[in-house]
């Protein structure tokens, strides 16, 4: 990644993947070119995502929104909030990305539930496991499994969902490369 400066406007890509994560930051210009939907998600993501929660409804399984898009003054805002509320700093940084590193920034990543059941245990309901089966079917990875923070800065979070499209999801699951750092070889 050699961007710089007005260079930071646009995300670093490998092979048309946008990875945007504490190593690969973006400036508080760039957000998805073609939001939409309710959660201002990127297009082909909310498209995906309303297939994958059609095909959930069927099995008797509800997905909800979290959170979707949010630009960089929103994620300075999640991140100073996390700073003042979480029992320690360091859990703060680990949990959160600093404003320009986060994958919701994009459109792309989002965070999803039962509308019920958050944090850890939410990968133990219907919902995450159906999610946690079934996602790559529609497109999505489970952005930063557990025990791979080493490789995507963040520890497991659950319920935070990538849209990478259908062949790279597919991808990472056949080639057993848990992350989306290790599938891009970056
Ligand atoms: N919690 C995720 C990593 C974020 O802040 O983007
Ligand atoms: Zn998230």
């Amino acid at each position: 990644d050699t961007r710089k400066g007005s260079q930071l406007n646009q995300p670093y890509q490998v092979d048309g993947v946008i990875v945007v994560s504490k190593a690969h930051p973006v400036s508080a210009r760039y957000g998805p070119p073609d939001p939409a939907g309710p959660y201002g998600l990127n297009a082909d993501a909310n498209r995906a995502l309303a297939k994958m929660t059609a095909a959930a409804k069927k099995a008797g399984v509800k997905i909800v929104v979290r959170s979707g898009y949010r630009s960089y003054a929103t994620q300075k805002q999640v991140y100073n909030n996390a700073l003042r509320n979480y029992p320690s700093v360091a859990s703060a940084k680990r949990y959160n990305a600093p404003p320009g590193a986060s994958e919701h920034q994009t459109g792309l990543g989002m965070d999803l539930w039962d509308g019920v059941t958050w944090s850890l245990p939410m990968a133990n309901t219907a919902t995450g496991k159906w999610l946690h089966k079934h996602c790559h079917e529609y497109g999505f990875i489970l952005r930063y499994p557990s025990d791979q923070a080493k490789i995507t800065g963040i520890p497991y979070e659950p319920w935070h969902f990538r849209y990478v499209g259908v062949d790279a999801a597919k991808g990472v699951v056949s080639t057993r490369t848990e992350t989306l750092e290790e599938y891009l070889k970056e």
